[in-house]
């Protein structure tokens, strides 16, 4: 049988749904919270909060837009972590609603196996094996990823992940959250080799940002001494060189990787994948070493339900649902979910 599922979204700051018809998305409603932007990252009460909000909007938007009715519904899909507890909460909750209230059997969905799973969407999809960065505001792991339910981290940050170092780098900048598209955005305009910020690698196939966010405030701090518009004067050289060490960061480890496994099918997911200068650069390097490269549309990079339906969809085939006493679970790691 080849279900139809509605799948909800509610981990950090994006409420989404999606609606999945045999393996196809239908579409991916999304409603973004900007309350957070002045804050310079997300609050957790206000994020649950907006979730609570548009919860029922945006599910109801998404039935509407996919042109159905709950009857033709056989199953209701939800992230079930990782994420923020509140934020969680809601996703939970309204998918739990939903189950009980249409007598449907439900779907837990891992957020960061659903960033890897973003790229069945659309075609080309990749073959198994293949190696997926998965890079976010909240993770930055290597995965391998040997089919669609069976996956493993390889690598991963020890402290900070990658986006965490982009959205703290900008808020330096006096940027708004989250400030990674931003610092993309300048970094065009910049000379990457303006301003250099040492490595902070840490060895084997993990990462170490933390080291990273230290050098640019302390770097900031003694060029604001000299010149206190040192940043406004500087502000696409920054961006464009504190990019440039990251991105030849994350592409040293990806490399190792292909060479530690064999595997030279490569992919990258999560919001940091919309980055545009790890894109280009993954293309490039790509080229030279013979990978074969998969990067997703910018829509299925950051967060939303599209992904959450494709996950959900492997999961009805294989016949992994969830009892209606599930909680969420805040730090909830790939290869959690049986
Ligand atoms: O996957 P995601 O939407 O949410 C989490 O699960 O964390 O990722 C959000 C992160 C934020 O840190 C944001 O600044 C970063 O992705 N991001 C980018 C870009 N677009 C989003 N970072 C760098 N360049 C971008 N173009
Ligand atoms: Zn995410």
């Amino acid at each position: 049988m080849f279900p139809t599922i509605l799948a909800i979204e509610s981990s950090c700051d994006e409420t989404s749904a999606s609606v999945i018809q045999q393996g196809k998305v239908l579409n991916n409603v999304i409603a973004s919270q900007n309350v957070h932007q002045k804050y310079g990252g997300v609050v957790p009460e206000l994020a649950s909060r907006a979730h609570q909000q548009n919860i029922y909007l945006v599910v109801n938007e998404a039935m509407q837009q996919a042109g159905i009715t709950s009857a033709a519904l056989n199953a209701i899909a939800f992230t079930r972590g990782p994420g923020l507890m509140g934020s969680l909460l809601v996703g939970v909750s309204f998918a739990k609603g939903m189950a009980l209230s249409l007598g449907l059997p439900l779907i837990e969905v891992n957020h960061m196996e659903a960033h890897v799973l973003a790229h069945f969407i659309d075609d080309p999809k990749p073959t198994f094996p293949f190696l997926c960065l998965t890079v976010s505001g909240g993770h930055t792991q290597i995965v391998l990823v040997e089919d669609f339910l069976k996956m493993s981290v390889i690598g991963e940050t020890r402290d900070d992940a990658v986006g965490e170092a982009f959205d703290k780098t900008a808020k330096m900048l006096g940027l708004p959250y989250p400030g990674g598209p931003l610092i993309d955005q300048y970094a065009k305009q910049g000379n990457y080799k303006a301003f250099s910020f040492g490595d902070t690698s840490v060895p084997g196939l993990d990462f170490s940002f933390s080291g990273i966010k230290t050098g640019v405030l302390y770097f900031l701090r003694d060029q604001k001494k000299i010149d206190e518009n040192f940043v406004e004067k500087n502000l696409n050289d920054i961006c464009a060189s504190v990019q440039y060490q990251l991105v030849k960061m994350l592409m040293a480890k990806l490399k190792q990787a292909t060479l530690q496994t064999g595997i030279k099918q490569v992919a990258i997911a999560g919001g940091v994948a919309a980055n545009s200068g790890l894109r280009n650069t993954l293309s490039d390097v790509a080229q030279k070493e013979k990978w074969v490269v998969h990067i997703p549309k910018f829509e299925y990079c950051t967060d939303n339900a599209a992904m959450i339906a494709m996950a959900a969809h492997y999961k009805f085939l294989a016949n992994q649902f969830c009892a209606l006493d599930v909680a969420p679970i805040a730090n909830m790691a790939i290869g959690n979910i049986k």
